[in-house]
């Protein structure tokens, strides 16, 4: 397959938004998307950014069914460990049904990490993910590629603060 991995573009952010749904429906969750392509600008192509992307795009000749040329996508941040230091982490990776299996998924992360590493000097000493519980396609894909599953050899939780827990949170800090 002819595509190339590209760092994303502000104008890719309508493609990016249609492959989160695409994602989340596959993940069984679309209800819990809430964000918009003019949010994934705003936080994504801003003066600190929140993420980076980078797509993966076909020829016109090669494009999807319904006519898409930017098939895939990696969006990933930066995080720090206490223990190691500079940490990318992958918060998806995600290659459209009709493209799969054509190393398109391994280029997409193997680029992250490349970019985490070299490209923008972040150094990062680690490349840290999650995945579902049931969504063994990807599980394998990562062991196949040397990844540890944390939950498995460190028994390592995955916690998550939001909405009115969230707040309640913040409201138990002093005013000062
Ligand atoms: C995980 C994912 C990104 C991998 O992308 P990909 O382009 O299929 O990856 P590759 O072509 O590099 O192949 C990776 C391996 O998976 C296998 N594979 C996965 N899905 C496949 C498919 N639909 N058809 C053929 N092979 C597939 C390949 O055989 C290959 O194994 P190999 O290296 O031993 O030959 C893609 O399957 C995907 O988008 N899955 C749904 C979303 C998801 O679960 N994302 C990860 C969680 S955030």
């Amino acid at each position: 397959m002819n595509f190339k991995i590209r760092a994303a573009k502000m104008e890719d952010c309508k493609d990016i938004s249609r492959m989160i749904m695409e994602l989340a429906v596959y993940e069984k969750m679309p209800d819990q998307v809430k964000i918009s392509h003019e949010e994934l600008q705003r936080d994504g192509f801003c003066q600190n950014p929140f993420f980076e992307c980078l797509v993966a795009e076909v020829p016109e000749e090669h494009k999807s069914k319904q006519g898409f040329t930017v098939v895939g996508y990696a969006l990933y941040f930066y995080t720090y460990s206490t223990w190691k230091g500079p940490t990318v982490y992958l918060e998806d990776l995600y290659v459209m049904p009709e493209f799969r299996g054509t190393t398109c998924g391994t280029m997409l992360s193997a680029r992250t990490v490349l970019f985490a590493q070299v490209a923008k000097k972040k150094q990062c000493v680690r490349l840290q993910l999650s995945v579902l519980d049931w969504n063994t396609p990807s599980r394998d894909f990562y062991a196949a590629k040397g990844a540890q599953d944390l939950t498995v050899t460190e028994g390592w939780h995955f916690i998550r603060f939001d909405g009115q827990n969230l707040d309640n949170l913040a409201n138990e800090a002093p005013k000062d």
